[in-house]
């Protein structure tokens, strides 16, 4: 059933993603509202989405771990589209399947197309945070949607890098990180440079520093997301063996799995910092209030459209 009767935005999400959405809810003024999910035993999922929908529509779903969580996506907008919903956003602080941009083998799945195609089909707008954009150049191409709107970490990032390093040398482990680490060298004027990497496998990377002068350098290691923890770990013996005084770490997306850390710390990283575009124990960036802004700025638009 629609609720005809209340304005402002309603932010629906999933248990596991409470204290995030509390966090967006208390930046923007947001109402909050919860899905229930069951698993049967077999693996198969139940959602149950409130009675009372607005018309207008925003839902949390950070894609990490995210083969569930898009089915889910898909079970929940029909269900909210069933329901009446005329405009559903989705707020994704991080978006997967960003990074398979073109079939590298013949026949490989082009993922960032077909899960972006995928998400366009069911929201209207898509909200992120430093997707893995590289030989795509908007958002909007990876996933059309009407509308989409992209925030980066890197202001954030290099603003806590300033705090703890007046004069560091930010160092992006691959050339795809680039955008990054020049967005956050130039809000404080760091020196910066990228390495090249090639990938040979999941866990099996070979790394070559840039010509930078490293000796003496408090090097803070900067990338959009990390995940096994290789690339980083690699990169930071490199930069220790070229004489780096100290090397910290800084992302956005923090998918790190179990082992990751004590890589990183077996490597001789000191600090490792993240943002909690996804949950993890070395969040020290939260992005709740530029994704209220983010939220508030669609929905305005959106407001004119569909009123409640
Ligand atoms: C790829 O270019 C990404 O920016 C990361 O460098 C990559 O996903 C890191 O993966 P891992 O931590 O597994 O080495």
């Amino acid at each position: 059933m629609i609720e005809s009767s209340r304005s402002g935005t309603t932010l629906l999400h999933f248990e596991d993603e409470q204290a995030t959405a509390e966090r967006i809810a208390g930046a923007g003024n947001l109402e909050l509202l919860r899905i229930e999910r069951h698993r049967f035993p077999d693996g198969e999922i139940k959602l149950r989405l409130p009675s009372r929908l607005p018309l207008r529509l925003a839902v949390l779903r950070t894609l990490n771990n995210p083969n569930d969580k898009l089915l889910e996506l898909m079970l929940l907008a029909q269900t909210a589209r069933d329901a009446g919903v005329k405009h559903l956003t989705l707020l994704a602080p991080y978006l997967a399947y960003m990074r398979q941009d073109i079939a590298f083998e013949p026949g490989e799945a082009i993922s960032q197309r077909i899960v972006g195609r995928f998400l366009a089909n069911l929201f209207d707008a898509v909200i992120t945070v430093d997707p893995h954009l590289h030989r795509v150049a908007t958002l909007q191409e990876a996933v059309p949607a009407a509308n989409t709107l992209v925030l980066s970490a890197a202001a954030a990032l290099s603003d806590l890098i300033a705090q703890q390093h007046g004069a560091a040398l930010l160092v992006g482990p691959d050339e795809e990180s680039a955008q990054w680490v020049a967005k956050a060298a130039s809000r404080h004027g760091f020196d910066h440079a990228v390495c090249r990497k090639v990938r040979h496998g999941d866990r099996s990377v070979s790394i070559e520093l840039p010509a930078a002068s490293i000796s003496g350098r408090a090097v803070v290691l900067l990338d959009d997301v990390a995940s096994t923890g290789h690339t980083l770990a690699h990169a930071a013996e490199l930069l220790l063996a070229a004489g780096a005084a100290s090397i910290d770490v800084a992302v956005t997306h923090a998918l790190f799995e179990s082992g990751a850390i004590a890589l990183l710390k077996a490597a001789g990283v000191s600090q490792i910092w993240s943002t909690d575009c996804v949950a993890h124990s070395s969040n020290a960036i939260s992005m709740a209030e530029p994704l209220a802004q983010a939220l508030s700025l669609l929905e305005s638009a959106a407001a004119g459209q569909y009123r409640d």
